[in-house]
């Protein structure tokens, strides 16, 4: 069996054709890597003794609970550092046999890193990737009566993965986000997507999965626009629903001025429906350009990790609280670092009027002459895209993440970059480059990687990996390009509650003298599209562990991971409605 796309989730659970399979599950630790092995695991199996004398080495109804979605690490201590294999499982009851007409998938919003999945007992299909969503087929294996759904993940580190070998942040495991079981038409809708281009036409594809060419017909309801789509089995078919001037009839998405448009895709026995948002976006020289006003992007970084508890986020709970903490702000912009995000935080971005940058978790030290890991970089690319590419708040797709500059490394990510544009043309493409300051306190970007992509994100953490607080205001950046520069990453380090001299390492007040004078620094730049600070909240990491200030976290968070605000929340804040 095979993985697949679905996409529009929501509307297949507004539809009722989704049941959701979180909650309880059953887990088995496998720390190495022997569940499937018959002689003394096949936890795939989830057998049960047959005989006095039958030999079976594991129970799953007597094993440990664990929650789904949640990561492994925070559900009990002793795996709070666990990297390895842990068996799910859990009896998915069907009262009635399936509609013939209809077909099952099991769709996972992501698991962290590499899961293989099982239905009583057979082997369907492997996911490798750590934060993006998948479906396995299952139509026809879904009697009456019970079924053992089992599924194995495994979230060890390896040199050729993406992410690698080091990420600063928790290697969190598992079932991270919802899993449920979907049905469709025979013939369905796979992919369906609506956006606008940075001319302003209104365009969008659509991917029929069933046996015979089909007219799909999409609209927005809420006005006459509307266009049938000629669609074969298997092949996206792209399209034009509105021109300029007729796409002037959908009221614009703007940024802090949301507006979503119902949008309804319909195939012969399948309808999806989706919330779109409209509005323009390219780069102008060095100015980010929304809606043909140049905007500014005062914005924060932020990691997936709910607003308490260094847990692995998930849904649209931790999505309104996160990203209510970016409005109270002042921000118009998230970077979602740094991965793919659950669905709720673009979906909540967009109702929010956020701008957003959403990320491949291509960081680091990452094996770039590797073919294996540039073909599952590809795919994580499209996991990153097909999802997203509806959404209005997300404005940019980024490769990369602090990767050092070498022709295999260039070769990967214009790959990445290339597959990018294929899926979507109408957004612009970033990476975040690592810099580190000439003597001067100028930085030149002659990074070869600014050539392909539009958008130079920029980390900088003067005043706290290197120079001096003074220098911070007078640095200079700038790059070849001509390109807009955004400062992906700036900031430093408080704990919460700490305080002193704005001498002292670690105070809030340290903190802040920090962001006061990066903040100096942003005013006086002359190529600067924009700004999101490191980072919303404190997150965990092996990295951190300063007894009594890190304890296993990094602390350049405006707020604690009790998401407890620090005095540079204000100043950033301060700064942003100052604009
Ligand atoms: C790096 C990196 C982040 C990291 C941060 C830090 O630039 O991109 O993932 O957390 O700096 O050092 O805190």
């Amino acid at each position: 069996m095979s993985l697949t796309h679905l996409s529009n989730m929501t509307s297949r659970r507004s539809a009722g054709d989704s049941q959701s399979l979180d909650g309880t599950w059953r887990a088995i630790l496998d720390p190495y890597g022997i569940g499937h092995a018959a002689l003394v695991a096949g936890y795939q199996n989830d057998a049960k003794p047959e005989h006095p004398g039958h030999r079976v080495e594991y129970d799953f109804d007597t094993s440990r609970e664990i929650e789904v979605p949640g990561d492994w690490n925070t559900q009990y201590p002793e795996l709070l550092y666990f990297e390895g294999s842990v068996w799910y499982r859990r009896i998915i009851t069907v009262d009635a046999d399936e509609d013939p007409s209809r077909r099952s998938f099991i769709h996972f919003g992501a698991a962290n890193h590499t899961t293989r999945v099982y239905l009583d007992g057979e082997e369907l299909a492997t996911h490798v990737g750590g934060f993006g969503d998948f479906a396995v087929e299952v139509t026809g294996r879904l009697a009456a009566g019970d079924h053992s759904l089992v599924v194995m993940v495994n979230n060890r580190r390896e040199r050729d993965r993406i992410p690698a070998m080091m990420s600063d942040w928790w290697n969190f495991g598992g079932l991270t986000r919802s899993v449920e079981l979907v049905t469709t038409p025979a013939s369905f809708l796979r992919d369906a997507w609506l956006t606008m281009a940075p001319d302003g036409r209104i365009v969008g594809g659509v991917t029929l999965d069933g046996t015979d060419a089909e007219t799909v017909t999409v609209s927005l309801p809420d006005t006459d626009l509307s266009i049938a789509v000629d669609a074969s089995p298997g092949e996206e078919a792209r399209f034009v629903l509105a021109d300029a001037d007729a796409a002037q009839v959908a009221e614009r998405w703007n940024p802090g001025a949301p507006v979503l448009h119902n949008v309804e895709y319909r195939a012969t026995s399948d309808t999806v429906v989706d919330q779109v948002g409209f509005r323009t976006v390219r780069v102008d020289g060095t100015t980010i350009v929304v809606n043909d006003s140049p905007t500014f992007l005062k914005g924060i970084s932020i990691h997936g990790e709910g607003p308490s508890g260094g847990r692995r986020a998930h849904g649209d709970a931790d999505a309104k609280e996160l990203l209510g903490w970016a409005v109270d702000l002042g921000a118009n912009f998230v970077r979602l670092a740094h991965y793919q995000h659950d669905e709720a935080m673009v979906r909540e971005a967009d109702r929010r009027g956020l701008l957003a940058w959403t990320e491949l978790p291509v960081y680091w030290g990452i094996d770039f002459g590797n073919e294996a890991t540039l073909a599952n970089g590809l795919d994580q690319a499209d996991e990153l895209v097909i999802r997203d590419r509806s959404r209005a708040s997300v404005i940019l797709w980024s490769a990369a993440n602090e990767t050092m500059a070498s022709e295999d490394r260039n070769t990967f990510l214009t790959s990445i970059v290339k597959r990018f544009r294929e899926l979507d043309s109408t957004r612009l493409v970033t990476a975040a480059l690592f810099t580190m300051p000439s003597d001067d306190s100028q930085v030149h970007v002659e990074d070869e990687l600014g050539e392909v992509i539009d958008v130079i994100g920029i980390n900088q953490y003067f005043g706290w990996y290197y120079g001096s607080r003074e220098s911070i205001a007078d640095a200079r950046y700038t790059s070849k390009f001509t390109k807009p520069i955004v400062f992906s990453e700036m900031g430093g380090g408080a704990k919460f509650g700490h305080h002193g001299s704005d001498e002292q390492i670690w105070t809030e007040e340290f903190q802040q003298a920090i962001y006061e004078q990066q903040i100096e620094m942003v005013k006086n730049q002359t190529e600067c599209g924009g700004l999101s600070p490191w980072i919303l909240k404190d997150f965990r990491t092996p990295m951190r562990t300063l007894p009594g200030i890190q304890d296993g976290y990094n602390r350049k968070g405006l707020v604690s991971e009790e998401g407890e605000r620090k005095l540079a929340f204000g100043t950033l804040q301060s700064f942003y409605n100052s604009l």
